[in-house]
């Protein structure tokens, strides 16, 4: 079975009637948008907050109610994806590129749930190419700021070629580190250098991490 599709859904069953939802973005959280779209037929009032255009896009087409972030000063639960996640409950994010605003929502909300194949697990982040959000103003001096600090930086772009634009104008460097020893200190470091707006290093956040495994669901809370 379809581990994305397991995580997702049984994601779902923690949203209670009356909620503020955090709507990730990504191919797992798709599932949790279909379930929410079924409890909002049934009768559930909630009203989502997305974290992307793609996801506000595909919430509007399952008539899931969505508000902006500047609403509502507290969102009850977040579901996302991710793209590793350690031991630690640390993570990366941003393989859609929706870094940015996943972090201001999660950063808003008193709830979070990780959704994800049971493959994401890893002991060491790095391996996923960390993505880094850069402003467009001066990306290049950037993008040559971030490979003078050795961390690979490679430009993001769309299949036909052209620049990766995040919802919000920024681009995106992927950094090629391979694994990140100590995820603390380099995200502060990332967080220091000029044109960086944001980083995909997601640390401690999900209180709850659940990944679909052969046929049934894991749970682990931190
Ligand atoms: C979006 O930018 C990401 O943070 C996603 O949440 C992450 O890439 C997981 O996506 P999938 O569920 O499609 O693997």
């Amino acid at each position: 079975m379809n581990e994305k599709k397991q995580a997702g859904e049984y994601a779902a069953g923690y949203i209670k009637d009356g909620m503020t939802i955090g709507l990730g973005t990504g191919s797992t959280v798709y599932y949790t948008l279909a379930k929410i779209s079924e409890l909002v037929k049934q009768g559930m009032t909630l009203k989502g907050v997305a974290t992307s255009t793609n996801t506000a896009r595909i919430a509007e087409s399952m008539h899931i109610p969505l508000i902006d972030l500047n609403e509502t000063e507290i969102i009850d639960l977040t579901i996302d994806g991710a793209d590793e996640i350690d031991p630690q409950f640390n993570g990366i994010k941003g393989g859609g590129g929706a870094l940015l605003r996943e972090k201001l929502v999660a950063n808003a909300s008193n709830k979070i749930v990780w959704v994800a194949s049971h493959t994401k697990l890893v002991q060491k982040l790095g391996k996923f190419p960390l993505p880094v959000e850069v402003i467009s103003f001066g990306s290049e001096h950037t993008g040559r700021l971030l490979a003078k600090n050795n961390l690979v930086p490679v430009l993001r772009k769309k299949e036909n070629g052209k620049t990766f634009y995040t919802d919000s104008g920024n681009v995106i460097y992927d950094l090629h580190l391979k694994e990140i020893a100590e995820p603390g200190k380099f995200a502060d470091m990332l967080k220091q250098l000029p044109g960086v707006v944001e980083h995909g290093l997601f640390l401690k956040h999900p209180n709850v991490v659940v990944t679909g495994v052969n046929g049934s669901v894991v749970i682990r809370e931190n």
